[in-house]
């Protein structure tokens, strides 16, 4: 494995993780069954092969009925010290995730519960690993504008909890302009904004996160690469992309590791970053994707540095504490 060491030893932020995509087989057996839930699975290894997705949408379908055991406040802490306790392992220093409140409070959870038991294990993980974050709230593109304006005035009494809102679920046929409007209201309730554009969506898709959205960062937008006047846009402004090379390859965005474009991107001076996405469905945590990208692309430890440095320019910590980061990965012999 090339730069393995390296890789292990890097500080590194994640921009791009849903932690209802980081549960586990495991806890989902224990949750369910302490919840009296049944799930359509007899065994760990039953529901690991369930994971063989052919796109988006296959993928969500399994994802959705996961989260359906997750009732109480502590079930979604145990979620959270799971994932943190991964990042701990990769080095992981700072993430900065995605939860999607609609999924749960549409089963008659109350936003509360969701918030409640997060923060909590935000707060744990940093007293116990000294791993720092933030909330990103997405909103569920299938689902209707009307629905995503009730969620954010939901989001409101928990504004110093929520950093920044987003955008998730199912791309094709649900484009950013849908919800410009509610994203309008997000900003000028004083959130971030991020969006999932040009995973499976065109790059159009992407400028309209852009112009529409107003968007801090894209999540994925690995299709930008299709319209040469879009990556011109993106370089110049420095937009950030979160890209997660392991869930490409296993929604088949692309065929084989090997035709990933995040080096050419890189190369070409967009600010790529590298994220897990659901890490628990697509086979690796943040090392896995930077190990299968290393390996597949023959990345120098010049571009493994770069993408880490990457994640802590693209993320919403403060300038100083970047600084701090950054420096390290610098300072590095
Ligand atoms: N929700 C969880 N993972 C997702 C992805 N990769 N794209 C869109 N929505 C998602
Ligand atoms: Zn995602």
């Amino acid at each position: 494995m090339r730069h393995l060491e390296l890789i292990k030893a890097l500080p590194k932020a994640e921009l791009h993780v849903h932690i209802e995509g980081t549960f586990e087989p495991e806890l989902m057996f224990a949750i369910a069954q302490r919840n009296a839930i049944e799930i359509p699975y007899t065994s760990v290894e039953e529901v690991r092969q369930a994971y063989n997705f052919h796109n988006l949408q296959s993928f969500l379908d399994i994802y959705y009925a996961g989260a359906n055991v997750l009732i109480h406040e502590q079930d979604f802490y145990d979620l959270a010290m799971a994932y943190f306790e991964k990042c701990a392992e990769d080095h992981v220093v700072h993430t900065e995730m995605f939860f999607d409140p609609q999924t749960h409070t549409d089963r008659g959870i109350a936003f509360d519960v969701v918030i409640q038991g997060l923060t909590r294990a935000c707060r744990d993980a940093e007293q116990k690993w000294g791993i720092t974050s933030h909330l990103i709230m997405c909103f569920l593109r299938h689902l209707s504008e009307e629905a995503a304006f009730e969620t954010l005035e939901q989001a409101l009494a928990y504004k110093d909890q929520i950093i920044a809102v987003g955008l998730d679920s199912s791309e094709m046929g649900h484009p950013p302009s849908k919800f410009e409007r509610v994203f309008a209201k997000a900003r000028d309730e004083g959130f971030l904004v991020v969006a999932h554009a040009g995973e499976e969506g065109p790059a159009e898709y992407v400028w309209e996160a852009l112009d529409l959205l107003k968007v801090n960062r894209v999540d994925h937008g690995v299709r930008s690469e299709e319209d040469p006047q879009l990556l011109q846009r993106l370089i110049q402004e420095k937009m950030p992309l979160t890209v997660c090379p392991l869930s490409n390859l296993k929604l088949c965005v692309v065929d084989d590791m090997q035709q990933h474009n995040i080096r050419r991107l890189l190369q070409q001076g967009v600010h790529v970053t590298v994220n897990s996405d659901d890490p628990s469905y697509f086979g690796g945590y943040m090392n896995d994707n930077f190990i299968a990208i290393a390996d597949a692309l023959d990345l120098t430890e010049q571009e493994l540095k770069q993408l880490a440095i990457n994640s802590f320019e693209a993320s919403f910590i403060s300038d100083q504490t970047k600084q701090k980061w950054i420096q390290k990965i610098q300072n590095w012999v």
